[in-house]
C-alpha cells in the first residue's frame, strides 16, 4: 500500500476514503516548515499539503538522493508554497483545486467590500463594547456601494466571479487589469494599465495568483493611483501587496479603507493594521465553507488517486 501524508486535518469523509486506498498519516502539528517538508518528501509516496507547507526549492534539494514522494495533491487553488519547477525536476507531480472554491472566495471579497464600505467591523465592535447609544442620523456613515465602479486586478476565475457579483448584484461598473487580453461575457472594460484601473475604481479588488510574477504588484506607486475615497480589498495572496506601503497609504489617508483576507507573513498581521478602524481584517477565510473545504479535499484526493492508478492527475499544474 502506498503511503500518504495529509498535512492538516481535513474533512473526515475524505480521510476515510483515503484510508481505504492508502496507508494514511494525518499530521496535526500545523504547517510544515522547510525541514519537515524535506523529511516528508523522503518519507511518503504522496503528500496532500496545503497553504503554509514550505515545499521550497531547498526542501526538494535537501530531499534529493533519498526522494520517495512522487505526487503532491495540493489542497487549495494557490500553490505558491510549492516550488513547482523544483518539484518537476525532482519528478514530483503537483495538482491543485481550481473552480470548487471560486464562489466561496468571491463571496468573501464581497463580504470585505461591503463590510469596509459600510463600517461593519466598527459597528460590530461598538455593539459588543456596550457603548452603542442607539440610532443616530450621522453615526457611522459609510460609503454607498450600489452604482459605483469596481476595479478587478486579475480577471481569472475568481476575479470574474467577483465582477459578476458587483455588476449583477450591485449595479456596479466593472473595469479590470489583466496581464493578457481577456474577453468576458458580462459588461466590463479592460484597461491598459494597473494604474488606470486603480485610478478609475471606487473599490479595487485584487484577485491575482500569488508567486514571483505578482509579488508586490501592488506597491506604493499603484496605491497612489487610487482615489482618496477608494477602498482596497485583497483576497489573493498577501505577498501581492507591499504591506508597509498599504499601511502608509491607510495611515496618511491616501486611501479610505482596506478589507483584507490575506497577509504577507501569515498568521502575523501588522499591529498598525489592527489599530486602524477603517480596515476589516479576516483570517484567510476565502474558501472556508464546509461544502467548499469538503470539495477541495475530495479534489486533492481524486488527483492523488489518479496518480496512484497511473493516470495524469486531472488538475495537474
Ligand atoms: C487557496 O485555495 O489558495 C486558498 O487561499 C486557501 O483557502
Amino acid at each position: 500500500m502506498k503511503t500518504l501524508l495529509i498535512t492538516r486535518p481535513i474533512a473526515e469523509a475524505v480521510i476515510d476514503q483515503a484510508r481505504e486506498l492508502f496507508d494514511v498519516t494525518v499530521s496535526e502539528t500545523g504547517a510544515l516548515d522547510e525541514a519537515a517538508a524535506e523529511q516528508a518528501l523522503q518519507s511518503y509516496d504522496a503528500i496532500l499539503p496545503t497553504l503554509g507547507d514550505l515545499f521550497s526549492a531547498q526542501a526538494f534539494a535537501g530531499a534529493a538522493g533519498n526522494m520517495r514522494c512522487k505526487m503532491l495533491g495540493n489542497f487549495g487553488v494557490g500553490y505558491n508554497h510549492i516550488d513547482v519547477a523544483a518539484a518537476k525536476q525532482a519528478g514530483v507531480l503537483v495538482s491543485n483545486t481550481p473552480d470548487v472554491l471560486t464562489d466561496a472566495t468571491a463571496d468573501i471579497a464581497m463580504t470585505l467590500l461591503l463590510a469596509t464600505a459600510r463600517r461593519a467591523g466598527e459597528g460590530e465592535r461598538l455593539v459588543r463594547s456596550g457603548n452603542w447609544g442607539g440610532f443616530g442620523p450621522k453615526d457611522l456613515l459609510g460609503t454607498h456601494v450600489t452604482g459605483k465602479t469596481v476595479g478587478i486586478v486579475g480577471m481569472g476565475r475568481i476575479g470574474q466571479a467577483i465582477a459578476r457579483r458587483c455588476h449583477f448584484g450591485f449595479g456596479m461598473d466593472v473595469v479590470f487589469y489583466n496581464r493578457s487580453a481577456k474577453a468576458v461575457d458580462f459588461p466590463a472594460t479592460q484597461l491598459p494599465t494597473l494604474a488606470d484601473t486603480m485610478g478609475a475604481a471606487d473599490f479595487v479588488v485584487v484577485a491575482t495568483p500569488g508567486g514571483a510574477a505578482t509579488t508586490h504588484l501592488i506597491d506604493s506607486a499603484a496605491l497612489s493611483a487610487m482615489k482618496p475615497s477608494g477602498i482596497f480589498v485583497n483576497i489573493s495572496r498577501g505577498e501581492v501587496v507591499d504591506e508597509p506601503a498599504l499601511v502608509a497609504a491607510l495611515e496618511t489617508g491616501q486611501i479610505a479603507g482596506a478589507g483584507l483576507d490575506v497577509y504577507e507573513n501569515e498568521p502575523v498581521v501588522p499591529d498598525a493594521l489592527k489599530a486602524m478602524d477603517h480596515c476589516v481584517l479576516l483570517p484567510h477565510l476565502g474558501s472556508a465553507t464546509v461544502e467548499t473545504r469538503q470539495a477541495m479535499g475530495q479534489m486533492a484526493l481524486d488527483n492523488i488517486i489518479a496518480w496512484s492508478n497511473g493516470n495524469v492527475p486531472p488538475q495537474s499544474v
